[in-house]
């Protein structure tokens, strides 16, 4: 069973997520020994929806215990596009300020792109801005989004040298499945998109030596679309309410179905969520130091 598993199947993200905020916290002490430099990061929350204000506490404590400077500006769920455009303006123009992440979604009267586009791109530390998504579509020096880079650093350190492999990433979307599929391809794998509109999507999963689920839909995935020995690479989060209890969080993926099959497989929760959070640490250091001129840590 797999929730005592001894054969390696599972991708323990957890893990390999806290080793990385170790290098970076030991990469900010040095860049405060030797240069006087902190990194900053700032965080934006429109609203009080609750799951966003899960994730935002959560990243400022962890921004802190990097050793980072950390703060967050809340307005109302009532905001303008105008008002949230002026304090983006002040947060581009302050150089204690190396990061901005304002975080998603947008109350309905705001344009989230245009918000994402008003970002300095070297502050960009979600990797959102149209320049960002354009540097890393065409190679060049991008700040690269958070969770589809910490999928991409799990299956590197699982399976070294990509280049080859049949990699397909159900999902098209500009925050995961697209950036995804970027990274992959830059990793010299062959890439198919796969989405709502795609024939026979089992038989387009079973190609795939790289199967990346960034659908947003409980358990759609199942055990037969997977290609024995696979690597499954799970960036769902849904919360299932099973009646009084606590909700029970599950993948995109059928876990238990897959994990029979699957050479590799990330477990819901404790795999690709809590890569998102370390990878914003590590864009947020990269952006202070590209800011400052000064050689980027090998992070
Ligand atoms: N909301 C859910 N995921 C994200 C993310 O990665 N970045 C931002 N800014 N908002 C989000």
């Amino acid at each position: 069973m797999s929730a005592t598993a001894t054969d390696g199947k599972i991708i323990d993200g957890k893990a390999f997520a806290t080793r990385l905020r170790g290098r970076i916290a030991s990469a900010v002490a040095d860049l405060k020994a030797r240069h006087g430099l902190t990194p900053g990061l700032t965080v934006v929350l429109v609203g009080e929806d609750p799951a966003s204000q899960v994730y935002v506490r959560s990243k400022g404590k962890q921004t802190v215990e990097a050793g980072m400077n950390s703060s967050e500006h809340k307005l109302p769920a009532s905001a303008s596009q105008a008002e949230l455009l002026t304090l983006i303006a002040r947060l581009n123009a302050d150089p204690k300020v190396h990061g901005i992440l304002v975080q998603l979604p947008l109350p309905k009267q705001i344009d989230e792109q245009s918000v994402i586009n008003a970002i300095d791109p070297a502050k960009d530390v979600d990797g959102f801005h149209v320049v960002n998504a354009g540097r890393l579509a065409t190679g060049g020096k991008a700040m690269v989004p958070c969770t589809p880079m910490g999928c991409l650093m799990l299956l590197q350190d699982r399976l070294g040298d990509l280049s080859g492999l049949e990699a397909v990433v159900v999902g098209r979307s500009n925050i995961v499945g697209k950036p995804m599929a970027q990274l992959l391809l830059g990793a010299s794998c062959t890439v198919t998109v796969a989405h709502s509109r795609t024939r026979d999507l089992p038989a387009v999963c079973r190609r795939a030596d790289i199967l990346v689920a960034a659908v947003g839909r409980p358990e759609m995935i199942r055990g037969a679309w997977v290609k024995p020995g696979a690597t499954v690479i799970d960036v769902g989060i849904n919360r299932i309410d099973a009646g009084g209890d606590k909700p029970r969080l599950v993948g995109d993926v059928a876990y238990d179905e897959a994990y029979a099959v699957a050479g590799g497989i990330t477990p819901v929760p404790g795999g690709v969520g809590p890569m998102t959070i370390a990878v914003l640490l590590r864009n947020t250091v990269i952006a202070a130091c590209r800011q400052a001129g000064l050689a980027e840590p090998d992070l």
